[in-house]
């Protein structure tokens, strides 16, 4: 829904336009799993990647979104769906000025997901699940919220006390064990037959 009183300006200038200043279709990788699972390590390492490549890319992880952008949100259903869906415009608005986003979401529900590649255009929308058991997860617990999660001292916590949905027909499953410089491998090759593709 929009704000009453506002009108949609366009640019003059359109998506592929702005592309001719980059070299890649933007593409938004949608990374979804458990915490822990590895989405930022994985977002950060193809941001890397990309850069070497000298491909605009930039990383919306879901830690840091809920530094700024997202501050006021918790972690009830209302409030991720909202946080979802902020991320889902900002990637949007990114790739529309030409860069590829990598987003890092737990994004529990297939219906958040569902939302963001409505928002996104499923052209552009990759979803791309992080397959990290959450026994894994909560061996890792690298910030120490599982412990935490089990001992009743967070609410709605992902895989303990809040559901996630696998995908169903994600367009990459990233099983545990393949290493980060592995999966941003095959991400990269995701974005090079897009762009192979395209005319
Ligand atoms: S989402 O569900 O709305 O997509 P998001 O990815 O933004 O979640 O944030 C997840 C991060 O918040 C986790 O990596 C973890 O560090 C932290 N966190 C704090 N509380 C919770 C909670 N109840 N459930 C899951 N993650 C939590």
């Amino acid at each position: 829904m929009s704000s009453p009183n506002t009108t949609l300006h366009k640019s003059l200038f359109d998506t592929r336009h702005r592309q001719g200043l980059n070299t890649v279709l933007p593409l938004t990788f949608w990374l979804t799993g458990l915490s822990g699972a590895g989405k930022s390590t994985l977002a950060y390492q193809l941001e890397e990647m990309l850069l070497q490549t000298n491909v605009s890319v930039f990383v919306l992880d879901g830690d840091n979104m809920r530094h700024g952008l997202c501050s006021d949100l918790g972690f009830n259903e209302a409030d991720r769906a909202e946080n979802i869906r902020r991320v889902a415009e900002v990637a949007k608005l990114m790739n529309s000025a030409g860069l590829v986003v990598v987003v890092a979401l737990i994004s529990p529900l297939r219906v958040h997901r569902a939302v963001a590649k409505a928002i996104i255009g499923m052209n552009r929308f990759r979803e791309i699940y992080l397959n990290t058991p959450v026994a894994v997860c909560e061996q890792r617990d690298p910030k120490g919220l599982y412990s935490q999660a089990r001992a009743g001292l967070i609410p709605d916590f992902t895989g303990i006390s809040a559901p996630y949905e696998a995908p169903l027909d994600p367009d990459l499953a990233i099983e545990t064990g393949s290493s980060p410089e592995q999966s941003a491998a095959l991400l990269m090759a995701l974005l090079n037959d897009v762009n192979a593709t395209s005319d």
